[in-house]
């Protein structure tokens, strides 16, 4: 089957996961310069300020697996480009408004001043409003067929906003000042709504594009929820022990504001473990897919082991 997405490379030659990473990275690179870029009538500010956190690198880990889904239930990658790049503006988004002095006040965001550090505050706001909005009309506009795109504008709204990922959000600001003694619950209610939802959001739309079964589509979301919450244990691990240049954002930053944390609640043991039980169990979820989950097995190991 030729991958449009790679042209340039032969099914056989196809190596493990970091080159499908890198190839998919190239191309969802190219179409969020497109999609930010292509807009007659943005004031050249705004247009700056969006482009200046959208375009400044980052894993790309969310589009990547919407992509990744899609080609996993037998999909063409490039059919889900356009839910990618809206998955990626809306977590980009929520990095600008996450960095601002009234959430965690941070300077450093994939390696380079934080947007209200260069643009100033309001305009920081509003680039990320404008994201926000921008990528609900690349799926309305762009993912077919209608019905298809009118449920991933559900899923991706749900997994973002007052239930999902603004709920988290809230959660972890008011964590920061808790009178009662924290327990694993509410942190794991705050990590898999600020985190979990909108990484599970990548697995949905990717599936849901593919047309693929209902078994699959919600084993893929089960995936997508432990990974998630995986996924930001490593994070409050790398603030503990990560190094400030390879992850591009400050450490030793969460203790200072108060965050409730793996780390800060279980200690750094029971975190690892906590991670690793959570990836043992995504990967086992993929098993009914056979060989062709092995790039989601094998991004669920990277979550697990990651240094950035
Ligand atoms: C950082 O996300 C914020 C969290 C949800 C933990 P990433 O670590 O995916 O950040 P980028 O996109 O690579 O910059
Ligand atoms: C952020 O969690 C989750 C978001 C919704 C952006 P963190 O506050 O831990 O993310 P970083 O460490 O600043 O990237
Ligand atoms: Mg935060
Ligand atoms: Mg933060
Ligand atoms: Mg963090």
């Amino acid at each position: 089957m030729p991958c449009v997405l790679r042209p340039d490379i032969t099914e056989d030659a196809v190596g493990g996961l970091d080159s499908t990473w890198n190839a998919f990275r190239g191309r969802v690179n190219a179409a969020l310069e497109k999609y930010v870029l292509q807009g007659t009538g943005c004031p050249s500010q705004l247009q700056a300020a969006m482009s200046y956190s959208l375009l400044a690198g980052g894993k790309r880990l969310r589009p990547v697996l919407v992509l990744l889904a899609c080609e996993a239930c037998g999909g063409s990658p490039e059919a889900a480009l356009p839910a990618a790049c809206a998955l990626e503006m809306v977590h980009t988004y929520s990095l600008i408004h996450d960095d601002l002095p009234a959430m965690d006040d941070d300077d450093l965001r994939r390696g380079r001043p934080t947007n209200h550090k260069v643009y100033g505050e309001a305009l920081a706001i509003l680039a990320g409003d404008a994201l926000l909005t921008l990528a609900f009309e690349l799926v309305a506009r762009d993912v077919q067929p209608p019905h298809i795109a009118a449920a991933c504008c559900a899923d991706l709204a749900n997994a973002a906003g007052a239930v999902g990922m603004v709920a988290g959000q809230v959660a972890d600001l008011e964590a920061e000042s808790l009178t009662e003694a924290a327990t694993v619950e509410l942190l794991e209610g705050i990590h898999r709504r600020k985190t979990g939802r909108l990484l599970c959001s990548a697995l949905t739309m990717g599936a849901r594009i593919a047309q693929a079964d209902t078994d699959t589509l919600s084993r893929l979301q089960q995936y997508g929820l432990n990974i998630g919450l995986a996924f930001q244990i490593t994070d409050d691990l790398l603030d503990v022990r990560g190094n400030a240049e390879k992850i591009g954002k400050g450490v030793n930053k969460d203790a200072a504001l108060g965050k409730l944390t793996y780390p800060s609640l279980l200690g750094i043991e029971a975190s690892e473990q906590r991670a690793t039980a959570l990836i043992e169990a995504a990967c086992h979820l993929l098993e009914p897919m056979g060989s062709r989950a092995q790039p989601l097995r094998d991004l669920a190991q990277f979550i697990l082991h990651r240094d950035h």
